[in-house]
């Protein structure tokens, strides 16, 4: 919430500010919406107590003792994940030299608050240093066993749920589907580096839940692949216990899409949990190619956030949370962010600005919060 100066409060007139008036500088809007209050003490942890824990992925600011956001974080959620500072380029930047310091802050503050942790995440092809996919494949194996068994162990108890493998699924069919052709795959000579990464996160720590996370499991092409790889891991004795779904959707789809990714897990009738690893709802419609290559991209609406836009957002939050209570498989549901302002959607796949959670730029609730916390709450 480093950016709380971003707005004003009381323009439209009749205000009684002494300031000086400032020529030549267009002031800040404040969007449109509808004056809330204080969303009471508590009010999202406990309205899903006993059924999930509702998480939010934070930045090392988030946890700063004192910080208003670090109040925030421990009054309205029950889990933690770090949205960066646990990845294999934050962890290990060099080989064999590893950096916890932040990480164990993260996760010392969820602990000392009585949070669950989700580790996010022990391989991705993203935000992982070079020097992990230099060598053989039994150079590359041993690396990232060692890797694995590092963290897993340093975190062990203090960190219940870790994505091991984190968007190794390919986005479509042909060539090494349904695996991701990625820098692991053609390092590895396959995709035995997945077998290898739930084998070493097992060995560290037998207790902690094992995921394998993926985006886009609302739609039944990716999903049916991520299936298929789960079925392949589970016939051959792979330690997974559980789906993460990525979640990062907009207002328009339907909530359906959602529960029919949860679904599909339970189908496989293997005791999986479901895990909802990284919610957003993003304020814009876009076609593919806005995320294939940034074309076709809906334009920025600035401060001028349509109401209707906004209460489709709050209602499709009310309806996910609402279908989410009827999942007994499901038990972690966490968003991608805190604030409006430090969502990566203000900069992905364009740059505009977005108001995909559920706390504005000022870390005040939006009516989406209390969607979700009050069945009352007529959305506005
Ligand atoms: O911290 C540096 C800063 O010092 C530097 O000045 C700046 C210049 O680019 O970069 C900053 O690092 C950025 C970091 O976010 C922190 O803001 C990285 O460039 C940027 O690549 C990184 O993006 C993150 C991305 O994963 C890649 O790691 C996003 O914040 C994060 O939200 C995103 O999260 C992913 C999940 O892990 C997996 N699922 C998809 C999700 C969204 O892409």
């Amino acid at each position: 919430m480093a950016a709380l100066p971003l707005f004003v409060t009381g323009c439209g007139g009749g205000g009684s500010s002494s300031s000086p008036p400032q020529t030549g500088v267009t002031p800040p809007l404040v969007p449109a919406g509808p004056s809330l209050p204080p969303l009471p003490s508590g009010a999202i942890r406990t309205a899903y107590a006993g059924q999930f824990a509702v998480g939010a992925a934070l930045k090392p600011s988030e946890v700063i003792s004192g910080s208003e956001a670090a109040a925030l974080v421990a009054d309205q959620f029950s889990s933690v994940t770090a949205e960066n500072i646990m990845k294999p380029e934050a962890l290990a930047p060099t080989p064999g030299n590893y950096n916890f310091g932040q990480a164990d802050e993260m996760v010392d503050f969820a602990v000392a608050n009585g949070m669950e942790v989700r580790g996010h995440t022990l391989l991705w092809h993203r935000a992982t240093p070079d020097y992990f996919f230099e060598g053989t494949p039994a150079e590359v194996r041993a690396r990232l066993e060692t890797y694995i068994f590092d963290v897993v162990t340093h975190f062990k108890d203090r960190v219940q749920h870790w994505d091991v493998v984190n968007e190794v699924v390919a986005d479509g069919g042909g060539g090494t589907a349904p695996y991701r052709d990625s820098n692991w795959y053609r390092a590895a000579g396959g995709p035995n580096y997945i077998d290898w990464a739930f084998n070493a996160a097992r060995a560290a720590d037998p207790n902690a839940k094992l995921f394998i996370n993926e985006y886009s499991t609302e739609f039944a092409g990716k999903r049916d692949r991520m299936l298929g790889v789960v079925q392949d891991l589970l016939a051959r004795g792979i330690p997974i216990d559980g789906v993460g779904h990525q979640m990062h959707i907009n207002r328009t789809l339907s909530a359906q899409n959602a529960f029919d990714a949860l679904q599909a897990v339970d189908n496989l009738f293997a005791g999986l949990v479901n895990h909802i690893t990284e919610l957003d709802i993003s304020i814009y419609s876009d076609p593919g190619s806005c995320f294939v290559n940034g074309t076709g991209c809906a334009d920025d609406i600035g401060d001028a956030l349509p109401a209707s836009w906004r209460r489709q957002q709050a209602q499709l939050y009310r309806d996910l949370f609402n279908g989410f209570l009827t999942f007994p498989s499901l038990l972690s549901v966490s968003l991608w962010g805190l604030t409006d302002d430090g969502s990566w959607l203000n900069t992905w796949p364009v740059t505009r600005t977005n108001y995909p959670l559920l706390f504005d730029r000022d870390g005040a609730p939006k009516p989406a919060a209390f969607a979700i916390t009050d069945p009352t709450y007529e959305i506005q």
